[in-house]
């Protein structure tokens, strides 16, 4: 089984879907998180679950586009756990539309949220990791990183970019033991998804290998694993959880 007692693990956009499942799971394993979200009442309500596995929780309300609320948000975290041995970059947002009807503010606030958000965590929370000289940190990409989506130019070329530095993260910190990767889930049930037509949810599971969409759980498994020790060894790498969809 795999054993986060006594780590200390920073989750953002954790007050529901995915990453309310990571804060959990994590949770499960031993670990007192750290529960960011924009949404502060969605953050109390994850950070009392995680309390009520018998861990020590923070809710840190925090819009990670910004890095004021950011640094505010790891000197709150840092005065409460003595160590950040695991981040989890999951915050997350889409404002899909085909480019031509694409507003520039829309391209300008996912990439905000979805990817300058990871590059000012990692940075912030690098300098406590490479004085401990150990820390762990998970990005949550997406397929569409991978393979792009008619609609989510914007979305997919977040996901891709954070796919980008999560590999030049993992050289930068190697030799500081620091391992840096990323999973990139398919299509998961969640609020996200839940805007999408029954017809199209049926078109999209027609098309996954597995036939089904996969629930919060799965890819919080997968950030388990990349946050253990079991995954010493593993850096710069991207996992996707997906049924298949891209192989
Ligand atoms: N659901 C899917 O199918 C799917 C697939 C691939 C990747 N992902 C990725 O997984 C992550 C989580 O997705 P989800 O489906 O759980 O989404 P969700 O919309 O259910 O949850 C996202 C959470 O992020 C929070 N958030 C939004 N903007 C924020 C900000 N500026 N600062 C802090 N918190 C903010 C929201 O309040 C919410 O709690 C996202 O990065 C998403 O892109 C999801």
């Amino acid at each position: 089984m795999i054993q986060l007692a006594g780590r200390n693990a920073l989750v953002t956009g954790a007050g529901r879907g995915i990453g309310r499942e990571i804060a959990l799971t994590l949770a499960k394993a031993g670990a007192n998180v750290g529960v960011c979200d924009l949404d502060e009442a969605t953050a109390q309500s994850t950070a009392a679950e995680v309390q009520a596995l018998g861990r020590s929780a923070k809710a840190l309300r925090c819009d990670v586009s910004k890095a004021s609320d950011i640094a505010e948000m790891v000197s709150a975290f840092s005065a409460t756990f003595p160590t950040l041995d695991i981040l989890v970059n999951n915050a997350g947002i889409t404002r899909d539309g085909l480019i031509v009807r694409m507003k520039e503010e829309d391209w300008d606030l996912v990439l905000a949220i979805n990817l300058k958000s990871a590059f000012l965590c990692c940075k912030e929370v690098a300098r406590l990791m490479m004085k401990a000289r150990t820390g762990k940190i998970v990005n949550i990409a997406s397929v569409v990183g991978i393979m792009g989506n008619a609609g989510q130019a914007n979305y997919s070329a977040s996901k891709a970019g954070l796919i980008g530095l999560t590999k030049t993260l993992a050289r930068e910190f190697a030799s500081r033991n620091i391992q840096v990767n990323a999973v990139a889930p398919g299509f998961i049930q969640t609020a996200m998804t839940e805007k999408l037509s029954p017809q199209d949810k049926e078109k999209l599971a027609s098309q996954i290998p597995m036939q089904r969409l996969g629930m919060p759980l799965d890819v919080a498994n997968a950030v388990l694993f990349l946050a253990s020790g079991l995954a010493d060894y593993i850096t710069g790498q991207v996992i996707p959880v997906d049924g298949g969809l891209v192989m």
